[in-house]
């Protein structure tokens, strides 16, 4: 069985909201899913897991400078991706993301010549386009 695991910060529950709309979408594909705060986050975790998602609410000036909060950056910078897992980003935001996923990619470990899958939602919630998404990168 495949294994997901997804990391997300969240303040008022947006994020975390669409954290387990993403984990419950890779449950019903049958892929052995774990959905955590960040505050959870141990290296141990993510070893072995095929799938990681690493997501945050869009902080900034909500037109420009979009980063990821300093909370989510201290841990994104622990992390240490295996080899063979791959990784998507997502955010919750209201108006724009601007910079976000390039500056929340710029966080962590990983080969920066792979663009990451980004996912995003005003709502909370899973679209039809983030299915699609889904689907390409659990293929
Ligand atoms: C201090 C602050 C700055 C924000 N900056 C932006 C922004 O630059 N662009 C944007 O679209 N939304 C911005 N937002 C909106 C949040 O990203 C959005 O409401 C998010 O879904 C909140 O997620 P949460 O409920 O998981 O905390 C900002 C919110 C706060 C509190």
């Amino acid at each position: 069985m495949k294994r997901a695991i997804i990391f997300y910060q969240s303040k008022t529950g947006t994020t975390k909201n669409y954290a387990q709309e993403l984990g419950a979408y890779f449950k019903a594909k049958q892929i052995d899913t774990l959905c955590l705060s960040v505050e959870e986050y141990q290296q141990d975790l993510i070893q072995n897991a095929d799938y990681l998602l690493l997501g945050c609410w869009t902080k900034g000036l909500m037109l420009i400078f979009q980063k990821p909060d300093k909370i989510w950056g201290d841990y994104a910078k622990k992390i240490s991706v295996p080899e063979n897992t791959k990784v998507a980003l997502f955010a919750t935001f209201k108006i724009r993301t601007g910079t976000m996923f390039k500056n929340m990619a710029k966080h962590f470990n990983h080969n920066s010549n792979i663009s990451l899958p980004n996912l995003k939602s005003r709502n909370g919630k899973l679209s039809e386009k983030d299915k699609v998404i889904l689907d390409e990168f659990i293929k």
